[in-house]
């Protein structure tokens, strides 16, 4: 795998005024995002996560240190067109997104900016709406969606400049859980049918499990940087920089400081599933009708457990007992 985002002792200094101290957002930052990798970005409130990103594609330039992407320094103004188009960005509220009052004309903006050509732009725009889903909209008014269609005309007009790369800042805060589901899709989609580099900055633990990578970042620094497995088994070091794990490795720790013997490495909902009913029944995947009891083992599920845990919860109801 190649490398398309190469950050090197990367520092980003906001300026303050009369008023205001200057702030060290980006302290020392040195990554590598490889090409077509999966790689989702935590942190506390004012680490840096969004500093960090519009560094990626030029909207912000180093105060020290540099960026490259695909090679290109990103300091170098000849050069903003080309990394711009292969670096896209999506923010968090969709309303500020929209930037025409139909669809297809919203898709074909970037694009058209950037002088393609008609027949082009109809294709680009035409596939893009394909990929997040949205063919059916193409001559809706983009205000009438709801969140999630609108972010996913959003991540379109990205598309439509087919970028190499996707930087989704927190793009799912403001959806409802039907809208954050259907964006991830689509996100999770272009990442694995079309190979886009996909860089997620998230604060829903939840959407690291698809990660290839999570890195966390604290007060400016890059604090971590590995599989979703490894981030996640430092659940205190994750703790003491004001981060939860995502609610399957919550859920395995509880069962684990009440003393049952399992693995507290399952992030993804599946994996989590077959570390209990391997515990708990010793037969992963069977049914429930077949699964022996275990006994009255008490644990406390975390508040607010998403529904695929309660599923869990409610195919074993006789051998594991708890409240919620
Ligand atoms: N435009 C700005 N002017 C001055 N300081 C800023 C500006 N934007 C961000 N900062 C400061 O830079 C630091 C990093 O902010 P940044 O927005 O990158 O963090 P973040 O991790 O994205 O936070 P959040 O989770 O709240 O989105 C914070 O201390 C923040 O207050
Ligand atoms: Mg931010």
């Amino acid at each position: 795998m190649s490398t398309i985002i190469q950050t090197d002792n990367l520092t980003y200094t906001y300026s303050g005024d009369e008023e205001t101290a200057a702030t060290v957002a980006l302290d020392g930052v040195t990554l590598e995002i490889e090409r077509g990798s999966f790689v989702v970005v935590l942190g506390h409130n004012g680490s840096g996560k969004s500093t960090l990103a519009k560094t990626f594609n030029a909207v912000l330039l180093p105060s020290g240190g540099t960026v490259y992407v695909d090679g290109m320094d990103t300091g170098d103004e000849a050069l903003l067109l080309e990394i711009r188009r292969r670096v896209g960005m999506v923010f968090q509220n969709p309303d500020n997104q929209i930037v025409a009052n139909v669809v297809e004309e919203d898709v074909a903006f970037a694009p058209e900016n950037l002088g393609v050509p008609t027949e082009e732009i109809r294709r680009r725009v035409d596939d893009a709406l394909e990929a997040v889903g949205m063919t059916d909209f193409t001559l809706h008014a983009p205000h009438l969606l709801s969140g999630g269609q609108k972010q996913r005309i959003a991540i379109a007009g990205v598309l439509a400049m087919l970028p190499e790369c996707i930087v989704l800042d927190e793009a799912t805060a403001m959806l409802d859980p039907i809208g954050r589901r259907e964006v991830l899709n689509v996100i999770e989609g272009l990442h694995r049918e079309k190979d886009v580099t996909v860089v997620l900055i998230t604060h829903h633990m939840n959407e690291a499990e698809q990660a290839d990578r999570v890195i966390v970042m604290n007060d400016g620094r890059l604090a971590m940087d590995g599989t979703p497995r490894e981030v996640f088994s430092r659940a205190e070091e994750l703790a003491d920089m004001g981060l939860a794990t995502p609610d399957t490795i919550a859920l395995l720790r509880e069962l684990k400081a009440a003393g049952v013997d399992i693995p507290t490495d399952a992030v993804t909902v599946d994996d989590c599933i077959d570390a209990v009913m391997n515990v708990f029944a010793g037969c992963a995947g069977k049914a429930a009708q077949e699964v022996p009891p275990a006994g009255g083992v008490t644990f406390l599920l975390p508040k607010k457990t998403p529904k695929n845990h309660l599923n869990l919860w409610f195919k074993n109801p006789f051998y594991c007992s708890g409240r919620l």
